[in-house]
C-alpha cells in the first residue's frame, strides 16, 4: 500500500495546476496603458497613456486635461465631463445609456458624438481615440 503523502499527490497537483491558472488569468487581467489624446477648442492636443478599466474622465483629471471638470466624480450628475469622440471612434465607444442621454441634457453644444467622459471605460479597443473638449462645460 502506498503512503498517504502519495494518494494525495494527484489532489495536490489538481489544485497546483488550479492555481497556476489562476495566476495566470490575474496576470493577463492585469490592466495595460492605452493611448488617448484630447483637443482643445484652441486645437491644442494633449496625448496621454491610460490604464485599461478605469475611464476617459479618470485618466483626463489625472494628466490634468483642461476643461474636464468632472464635479461630481464621475457620478453621472454634473455633465461636466463632456467630451466629443471623434467620428472615427463613434462606433467603438457605442452609445449613452438613458441615464448618460438625461445628463447630457444639461450639457453645452451637445451634438451627436457627445458623451460624458466618465461614463467611457477606457479598453484595449480605444487605444489611439481622440476626444475633443468643448468650449465650455456650461
Ligand atoms: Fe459628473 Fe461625468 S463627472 S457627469
Amino acid at each position: 500500500m502506498l503512503p498517504a503523502t502519495h494518494c494525495a499527490q494527484p489532489e495536490r497537483l489538481r489544485l497546483l495546476s488550479a492555481l497556476t491558472a489562476e495566476r495566470r488569468l490575474d496576470f493577463w487581467s492585469l490592466p495595460s496603458m492605452v493611448k488617448l489624446t484630447f483637443i482643445q477648442p484652441d486645437g491644442a492636443s494633449q496625448s496621454v497613456e491610460a490604464d485599461t478599466g478605469a475611464t476617459v474622465m479618470e485618466a483626463a483629471k489625472q494628466n490634468d486635461v483642461p476643461g474636464i471638470d468632472a464635479e461630481c466624480g464621475g457620478a453621472c450628475a454634473c455633465a461636466t465631463c463632456h467630451v466629443y469622440v471623434d467620428a472615427a471612434w463613434v462606433d467603438k465607444v457605442g452609445t449613452p445609456d438613458p441615464m448618460e442621454e438625461d445628463m447630457l441634457d444639461f450639457a453645452f453644444d451637445v451634438r451627436k458624438e457627445s458623451r460624458l467622459s466618465c461614463q467611457i471605460k477606457i479598453t484595449d479597443a480605444l487605444d489611439g481615440i481622440t476626444f475633443r473638449v468643448p468650449e465650455k462645460q456650461f
